[in-house]
Parts: C-alpha cells; sequence; structure tokens
C-alpha cells in the first residue's frame, strides 16, 4: 500500500499520493492540488519542486553519488569513451561494440557542416563570445534541415537531429573560435576520435600537421563524461521546458545553451579563471579573497564553489581534481593559478562561513585549469561545457518528448495593481 500526504486546508483534508523513486527519493505528487483546493504551491529557484520522473542520472547531493543510467560516474570517467556515455545516456543502455561502432559511425559522417554557415560566422564581430555564436548556430541549423521541424515526424528522423546535432557541435564550436582569431576553418578529419578531431578542428591550420597529444584527448574525453549529464539543473530544465513546447531539438538545444552562459551556471568555469587571474595580479592574498566572499555588503562570490544540490562535495570535483595534477605533470606545465586555487580551497574549507553553508569546490573549480593547459582560451571554457553536456541534453529531450510529457507552464502568486480603470494620456 503506498503512501498517502495529508493536507489540512481551511479546515478541510486532502489526500496526496507519495511517490517513490528506485532510489528510495520520495515525493508528494500535488499535481490534483489546485483542482482539489484552489491553492498551487510555490517554491521560487525549484529548491523543492521535482518537474518530472527521469530515469536518466541518479544523483545523492548529501552523499556525493552520481550515477548516469546506475553506472557511477567514477567508473565512466576512468574507462569509458565519451560517445560510449553519450550512446548509455541518449539511449539508456551500454552499447555492444557493433551498435557503439554504428553509432560513432554515424556521427562521423555528420560532423561537416553546410558550406553556407561558414558565412554566418563570418558576419560575426571577431569579439563576440563564442556561447553566444554557437547558441545562434545551433539554432540555425533547424533551418537547413527542415525535416527537424517536427520533433515526432519518425524515430528514424529524430535519431538523424540526434547524431547530426552531436557531430556538428564540435564543428561550430570550433569554428566559433577560428573566427575570433580570424584564422582559416578547419575541416573534420573523420579518421580521428571525437575529442582528437575537436582539437584538430580548434588547433590546426593548413599550413602545417598538427599532431593530437593522446594525454589531451584522454583529459579532454574525461573532461566531457563529467560534465555529459547532471539531471535537472537550470540548463537541462530549459531544454525540456523549450521543448515541451514541441519545438524542434536544435531550438531547445539553443535554449539550453544560453542558460548555461550564466556564471552561477556553466559559466562559471569562465568566472573561475578570471577570478584566480585577478588574485594572482592583486597579489596573491587568498585571505582577503575568502573575506570578500563572506562580506554580505560584497556582490563577491567564490567562483566555483557552492552547489544547489551537492552538500557535501561534488564528486565531479573530486575526480577533476585528480585528473589536473596528473595532467600537468605527464604535461609538465606549472600553472601558477593552480597553487592560488589550491591555497583557496584550503582556507575556504577550513572556514565556519563555508563549513555551515556546506560550500565546497563545484566541478567548475578546477576545469579551468585543466582546460588552460591543453591550450584552451578562456572564453571558450563554457563552450567545451556545452559540447560535454549536449548528450544529456539529448536524452532528458527525447526521455520528454517519448514520455507525453505536457507543455511546461508554471503558475504564479500576483502581487501587482489590483483592477483600475485606464486614465487617458491628457489627464494624466
Ligand atoms: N561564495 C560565497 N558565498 C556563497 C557562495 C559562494 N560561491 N555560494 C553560496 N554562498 C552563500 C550565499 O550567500 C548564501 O548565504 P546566506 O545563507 O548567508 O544568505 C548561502 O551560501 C546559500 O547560497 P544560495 O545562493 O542560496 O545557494 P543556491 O543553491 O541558490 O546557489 C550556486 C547555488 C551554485 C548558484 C551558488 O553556490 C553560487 O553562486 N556559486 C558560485 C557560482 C558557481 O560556481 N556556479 C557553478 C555551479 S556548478 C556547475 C553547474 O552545474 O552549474
Amino acid at each position: 500500500m503506498s503512501e498517502i500526504a495529508k493536507f489540512e486546508l481551511d479546515g478541510k483534508t486532502y489526500e496526496f499520493p507519495v511517490i517513490e523513486g528506485t532510489e528510495n527519493e520520495k515525493a508528494i505528487d500535488i499535481s490534483t492540488l489546485r483542482g482539489k483546493s484552489g491553492y498551487i504551491t510555490i517554491d521560487p529557484g525549484f529548491k523543492n519542486t521535482g518537474s518530472t520522473q527521469s530515469a536518466i542520472t541518479f544523483l545523492d547531493g548529501e552523499e556525493g553519488i552520481l550515477r548516469y543510467r546506475g553506472y557511477p560516474i567514477e567508473q565512466l570517467a576512468e574507462q569509458a569513451s565519451f560517445t560510449e556515455v553519450a550512446y548509455l545516456l541518449i539511449y539508456g543502455e551500454l552499447p555492444s561494440q557493433e551498435k557503439l561502432a554504428s553509432f560513432q559511425n554515424s556521427i562521423t559522417k555528420h560532423t561537416l557542416v553546410h558550406e553556407d554557415m561558414k558565412q554566418f560566422f563570418e558576419a560575426y564581430p571577431a569579439k563576440a563570445h563564442p556561447m553566444g555564436v554557437l547558441a545562434s548556430m545551433v539554432c540555425s541549423l533547424s533551418t537547413f534541415y527542415p525535416e527537424s521541424l517536427d520533433p515526432n515526424r519518425s524515430p528514424e528522423s529524430k535519431d538523424t537531429t540526434i547524431h547530426r546535432l552531436i557531430a556538428k557541435l564540435p564543428t561550430l564550436a570550433a569554428w566559433s573560435y577560428k573566427n575570433a582569431i580570424r584564422h582559416p576553418f578547419m575541416y573534420p578529419k573523420n579518421d580521428l576520435d571525437y575529442c582528437s578531431n575537436f582539437m584538430h578542428m580548434m588547433f590546426a591550420m593548413p599550413t602545417e600537421e598538427y599532431q593530437i597529444d593522446p594525454v589531451v584527448s584522454s583529459a579532454l574525453n574525461k573532461l566531457l563524461i563529467l560534465h555529459a549529464d547532471h539531471e535537472q539543473n537550470c540548463s537541462t530544465a530549459t531544454t525540456r521546458i523549450v521543448g515541451s513546447s514541441q519545438v524542434n531539438l536544435y531550438a531547445a538545444i539553443a535554449a539550453g545553451i544560453t542558460a548555461l552562459w550564466g556564471p552561477l551556471h556553466g559559466g562559471a568555469n569562465q568566472a573561475v579563471i578570471e577570478m584566480l587571474e585577478k588574485i594572482d595580479a592583486d597579489g596573491g592574498d587568498v585571505d582577503k579573497w575568502v573575506l570578500k566572499a563572506k562580506d554580505k555588503d560584497d556582490s563577491f562570490r567564490l567562483m566555483g564553489f557552492g552547489h544547489r544540490v551537492y552538500k557535501n562535495f561534488d564528486p565531479r570535483a573530486t575526480i577533476i581534481k585528480k585528473a589536473c595534477d596528473d595532467i600537468l605533470e605527464k604535461m609538465g606545465i606549472e600553472d601558477p593559478l593552480l597553487d592560488i586555487a589550491k591555497k583557496l580551497e584550503k582556507v575556504a574549507l577550513e572556514d565556519d562561513y563555508f563549513i555551515a553553508r556546506n560550500l565546497y569546490p563545484n566541478v567548475d573549480f578546477y576545469s579551468g585549469i585543466i582546460y588552460r593547459a591543453l591550450g584552451i582560451p578562456t572564453e571558450m571554457f563554457t563552450v567545451m561545457f556545452a559540447i560535454g553536456r549536449l548528450p544529456g541534453w539529448i536524452a532528458q529531450w527525447k526521455e520528454m518528448i517519448e514520455g507525453g510529457e505536457p507543455i511546461g507552464r508554471p503558475r504564479q502568486v500576483y502581487t501587482g495593481a489590483t483592477k483600475r480603470d485606464y486614465v487617458p494620456l491628457s489627464k494624466r
């Protein structure tokens, strides 16, 4: 017999079913509340509201657990390839060797973008932020593939759109960088794996051979896996809610990209490096900056610290911190910002303010240092996050579309003026 939650309102008792997930997470299903009582619930920032039931990612913020389709993030980051994880997230199971080969083959086939799109890049100013360019370009893909406009057209059409998007995102991302530095675009090389191909399009030049460093490709593979999904975060919830209007996948993902861009979400990786550079330029006194972060009259926050759901530690940050040390050592790089980051982490973790609020380094705290070591420019960091998050957004969109979820449409409590009569302009 399932549990029942009882609410008392205006002297009446209302009953609502309690639903339980496979990891024993419990929720009160209040979907009939307004119909029964006339009340709605209010929860700004959705801090306590589940928007969906999902079988993709399990996250326990108190225990620091993250699993994709049941598989621990630690195992996937260590052993899997990014395309394998993308398949797992989107189709629900680890692929067999044949299925993975066919998936990778399909992605490889679609890596080119339409030649006409090159003109779009050229129209952007060199200083254009690559996230703005990326979101626009992804939405523009819908204009080249009109068959994608109906997201329910057929399973085959849906798969083609998904594969196209996974294939083209690195090309669009790398070209947004090449355009910013006014270098010639490099076409994809389809004999390379996903990560190596991206590095080739970012850093190769038509005039010389570019050697792919396997340490770099493998570091990138790990970073992309760590970012691949994170259940109902700001950009994923955005992608689902935009997609729930039955708009095409490209438009829904473009919305996800713009949501990711903000410094409180994916934009934090850029903000962390900018913060570390500022601290460095200011003489490296981390205590001073920790004090600033604690000062309620100062808007400064320690970027890369804190998380809406992780209240113990972010398992992705633990993996990234170790990867950061390994990669810098393997590449023989000494980065003064890494020393500042470590000092800052130590001071903050011992400080009562941060302890009391459960503020720990998150995934973005160390990822920027790795991206720097790989030669990725700071403005591209959030683009890297978007490439990693794409399979998660797609998986969540697919689950929402195939589950027939209703259009996302929250309610509100109106607090504006009550009815009043219009006063003609001449009388005001
Ligand atoms: N530095 C200083 N104080 C902080 C910080 C921080 N980074 N983060 C939270 N706080 C304080 C905040 O001032 C508040 O204090 P009080 O209770 O005294 O008012 C308390 O901690 C709770 O913070 P909140 O803003 O209510 O928490 P939230 O769950 O709404 O916000 C967050 C989560 C990630 C937006 C926030 O911690 C933050 O702004 N962090 C810095 C930006 C960042 O690193 N974002 C990346 C998140 S991980 C990547 C991703 O998945 O998006």
